[in-house]
């Protein structure tokens, strides 16, 4: 890869994806700050990016609409030439509802975000890509991939099914030279984590579950970003890296 690569980060104007790409601009890369509303445009990101070493732009994208997703890659692409690294850690919240009480919207707008949103980008990435041009794509996916939680089928099955998509794109892909991995995260102080970021004895009450004792910073996640894009990890793909201070160890105590 070159020294200034592309790298397009969904879900980038806040939380993991903002860390990412501030990460990718401490590189000297080229980021491309996608944002999904007007709510927050991006712009902070990419001034931290541009404060961080890089150079950025922010572009408006729906990871979970088709046209969206083509159009933002378009953009991207002409600010920087081919994308070489893809971040995608756009994702929305469990319903916090059984299934007995879930509504179809709920369930869908999760599964349009989180799993369709990863093909879509994915895709994207993969499709439009003249051989001998190698690339890095790493999903943020959770622990919850695989330890469920009540309240979070539908954020459970969208990263269970994201591990399944990981896994086939990787195999797919490694004859082209583009890799494909997961973080999976536990909890990281993030606006998706509002409660615990600002409740300091909610937050204590959960940290207490982690053998760390205390939940990870958005930026821990941007370093592990990087390093899986990076050709120190050049024979990894597939993988789903847990980042979570030993929460998801903590599976079978008590009875
Ligand atoms: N914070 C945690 O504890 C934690 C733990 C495990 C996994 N994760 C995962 O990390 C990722 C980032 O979450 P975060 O904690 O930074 O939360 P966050 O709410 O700060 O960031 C999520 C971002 O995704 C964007 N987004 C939502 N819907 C979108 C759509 N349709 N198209 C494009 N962008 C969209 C939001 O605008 C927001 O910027 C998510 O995939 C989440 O599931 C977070």
């Amino acid at each position: 890869m070159t020294d200034k690569r592309c790298v397009v980060v969904s879900g980038a104007e806040s939380g993991i994806g903002a860390a990412c790409a501030i990460a990718f601009g401490a590189q000297g890369d080229n980021v491309v700050v996608l944002f999904h509303d007007d709510r927050n445009d991006g712009s902070d990101t990419v001034a931290k990016v541009k404060a961080a070493g890089g150079d950025g732009i922010a572009v408006q994208c729906n990871v979970g609409d088709e046209a969206s997703v083509e159009a933002a890659f378009a953009a991207a692409e002409k600010a920087y030439g081919l994308a070489t690294v893809l971040v995608n850690s756009a994702g929305i919240n469990m319903a916090g509802v059984t299934v007995r009480q879930m509504t179809m919207p709920q369930w869908q707008r999760m599964l349009d975000t989180d799993l369709t949103g990863a093909f879509l980008t994915s895709r994207r990435f993969v499709r439009d890509r003249p051989a001998g041009n190698p690339g890095s794509i790493v999903h943020i996916s959770s622990i919850h991939a695989y330890a469920v939680r009540a309240g979070g089928a539908d954020y459970c099955a969208a990263k269970g099914g994201l591990t399944n998509l990981i896994e086939t794109l990787a195999i797919e892909e490694a004859p082209n030279g583009i890799r494909v991995n997961a973080i999976e995260p536990g909890m990281i102080l993030t606006p998706m984590n509002e409660r615990a970021s600002t409740d300091a004895a909610y937050r204590q009450s959960l940290e207490k579950n982690i053998p760390m004792d205390r939940a990870g910073k958005p930026e821990e996640v941007g370093d592990l970003a990087v390093f899986l894009a990076s050709d120190k990890a050049s024979y990894i793909t597939g993988a789903k890296i847990v980042i979570d201070g030993g929460l998801s160890l903590m599976q079978a105590l008590g009875a």
